[in-house]
């Protein structure tokens, strides 16, 4: 290992207990080779973006947002995406579960008059805001405080056709986060909409995941390279700048490149089993069906006041 590289490695270990994001955390913890091949596909796909100058990307500026629940709300550009893959799919009518949803996509469903989605987050906060965001909604968005770290209620386990999640970008999350969508996920045609970043998960460890979700019987439909995209703060912005001045070849290829945006994939998973419901099946989900509308919990709404987006 040269000199640099190992400072890097050294500075990395110091920058670790700077930052309580445990996205950042994880990415600080790659090797030095992969971080640089993390580094530039994400400084690539920077230049792209700033180059075909999109307008602001961003309006969640109004909303405090929390580096221990790990958010990064995307741009109002993603969040329109997926909202957009969701209606393409055909899943107005199906049952959603967005699970976390700093990146406010509940909103955008509500404004298209999704019929059934429902939304968990750690967040207490960001629920009574997205209470009041859908407050106009012509039919009402169940919201739950859950944190999947205690693992998620009996009373969601089957429930639903479509869930989507941008889990913190590390191993240990995207486990809870995946453990939580197989207990609440419908047995047979169902879908699951993963964010990630290959490259900042890891290759040998993306792989693993894929495994395990094919053994938990969902096969990989669709990737969508670079679907999501995430405004930095200051900060991020700064540290991934930063850190890439230590790689000659990313020094050699770019001049200077501002690091502003983060990215990740949008994996679509489908449910190997695509049979009419059985018999116990189908008992199994109108008795937690019954269950669930009973804990349906009422989010106070807050006296401070939000810009709508
Ligand atoms: C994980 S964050 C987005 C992460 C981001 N994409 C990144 O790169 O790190 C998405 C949402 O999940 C919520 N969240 C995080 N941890 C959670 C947990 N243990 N239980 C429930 N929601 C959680 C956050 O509050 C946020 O609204």
């Amino acid at each position: 290992m040269n000199l640099s590289n190992v400072f890097l490695v050294l500075l990395s270990k110091v920058l670790i207990i700077f930052f309580k994001s445990r996205t950042i955390k994880h990415i600080l913890k790659l090797s030095v080779e992969e971080k640089k091949k993390f580094l530039l596909k994400i400084l690539n796909e920077n230049q792209r973006y700033i180059d075909i100058e999109k307008e602001e990307y961003s309006d969640n500026n109004s909303l405090k947002f929390i580096q221990n629940y790990n958010q990064l709300p995307c741009t109002i550009e993603t969040r329109k995406k997926r909202a957009d893959l969701l209606e393409k799919n055909g899943f107005r009518d199906k049952e959603v579960l967005l699970m976390g949803d700093d990146d406010l996509v509940s909103v955008e469903l509500a404004l298209r008059n999704f019929k059934h989605v429902t939304v968990l987050d750690c967040d207490k906060n960001l629920l009574n805001k997205l209470k009041i965001l859908t407050s106009e909604a012509k039919f009402p968005i169940n919201f739950f405080h859950i944190d999947l770290n205690h693992g998620i209620p009996n009373y969601l386990y089957k429930l639903f056709d479509v869930i989507c999640f941008d889990p913190p970008q590390n191993s240990k999350d995207l486990d809870i986060f995946l453990h939580s969508t197989f207990k609440a996920i419908k047995y047979s045609n169902s879908s699951f909409f993963m964010m990630v970043n290959s490259s900042a998960i890891g290759e040998k460890e993306l792989s693993k995941i894929i495994k395990f979700i094919n053994n938990s019987g969902f096969y990989e439909h669709n990737k969508i390279e670079f679907f999501n995209c995430y405004p930095l703060n200051k900060g991020q912005s700064i540290l991934l700048s930063f850190i890439s001045f230590f790689f000659k070849s990313i020094k050699k290829n770019k001049n200077f490149i501002n690091c502003r945006y983060y990215f990740t994939d949008c994996y679509e998973f489908k449910s190997t089993v695509n049979l009419e419901i059985s018999k116990d099946n189908y008992d199994l989900k109108t008795h937690d069906e019954n269950i669930s509308s009973k804990y349906i919990k009422d989010i106070s709404i807050p006296i401070y006041t939000i810009s709508r987006p």
